[in-house]
């Protein structure tokens, strides 16, 4: 990945670069650290409030939050100017957003947990669940864009170059506080249907030799290590492991892709909006399918 400390533009020195990446310690990782504890009061009849992560292409109004994020994710973050000048090549670049907002839904004491509404006796009925995106998103954590839109927060974010039949991942980062439960595999999935989109072969990067959950989440997703860098990392002269993926057009790999997608599509349960960009979406599925 791209080296934070430097802010040269050129694609030769770019690949050059090191990638100052901060990674959390293996014993941080922990879906209860993630995942949204109940509302006093969880057992009655409580509007529960639910995430759903919605995926976008990452844009100028996004550079604070995502630079917010990135502090909390990397010891050696870029300066928003980065960001900025990479957004004003989106031919050569791709960089998304994941979004949380928080959506309620009705539930009951009874052991169902299925939403209610009320019959005109009065009674609780159960009806059919509720699509989540017809939801009563609550305005939490939610920002306004310059066009004085309210955008949900943003927890996550991830990048990459495209050059011939390389896509080169540059970025990829989760809130401290919403990882485990899938979000990297997102955007890393993300990163794989847009390469192959835009006619990639191959994925590349680089991480740190001790950046164990990173190297566990590519390794899940095919990548091996195909070589070092050297004392790469300049604040700590930290050696990086270069890694690709398999090739993108291999009906193998694109198989286990499949199954990467499916499984992940079931861990997180329908929490992601399906009207922004969605691994999940069967548009996708028709595209990517080997
Ligand atoms: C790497 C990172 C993006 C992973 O995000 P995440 O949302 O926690 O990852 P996921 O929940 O999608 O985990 C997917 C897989 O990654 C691996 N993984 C993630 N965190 C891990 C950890 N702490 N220890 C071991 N494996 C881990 C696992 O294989 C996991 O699959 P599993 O759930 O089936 O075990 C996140 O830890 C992060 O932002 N780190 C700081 C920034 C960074 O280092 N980026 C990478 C730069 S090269």
């Amino acid at each position: 990945m791209r080296n934070r400390s430097s802010q040269s533009t050129s694609r030769a020195d770019r690949r050059s670069l090191v990638c100052n990446l901060l990674e959390m310690p293996v014993g941080c990782y922990g879906p209860g650290m993630t995942t949204l504890r109940p509302r006093p009061g969880a057992g009655t009849a409580v509007d529960a409030p639910e995430p759903l992560y919605s995926l976008d292409v990452m844009n100028q109004d996004d550079v604070p939050e995502v630079s917010r994020v990135e502090r909390r994710c990397f010891a050696n973050p870029w300066p928003a100017s980065a960001y900025r000048r990479e957004l004003q090549n989106p031919g050569q670049n791709f960089y998304v957003v994941v979004r949380e907002s928080l959506v309620t839904a009705r539930k009951s004491n009874s052991e169902s947990e299925e939403p209610k509404e009320t019959n005109v006796d009065g009674s609780m009925a159960p009806v059919k669940p509720v699509p989540r995106r017809a939801l009563l998103p609550i305005s939490l954590g939610r920002r306004q864009d310059s066009g004085g839109q309210q955008r949900p927060a943003i927890i996550g974010f991830a990048g990459m170059w495209l050059a011939f039949d390389e896509a080169h991942v540059t970025t990829i980062g989760v809130d401290p506080t919403r990882r485990g439960q899938g979000l990297g595999e997102l955007l890393l999935l993300c990163m794989f249907d847009e390469a192959l989109n835009r006619g990639a072969n191959w994925l590349t990067l680089e991480v740190r030799v001790t950046n164990a959950a990173a190297q566990a989440l590519y390794r899940k997703y095919g990548f091996s290590t195909h070589g070092t860098r050297k004392r790469y990392y300049s604040d700590n002269n930290e050696d990086a492991l270069i890694m690709w993926s398999p090739a993108l057009n291999d009906p193998e790999f694109r198989a286990t892709l499949e199954s990467r997608r499916i499984a992940l599509e079931r861990r997180l349960g329908g929490r992601i909006e399906p009207d922004g960009l969605s691994p999940f979406s069967d548009s996708m599925r028709r595209t990517q399918s080997p």
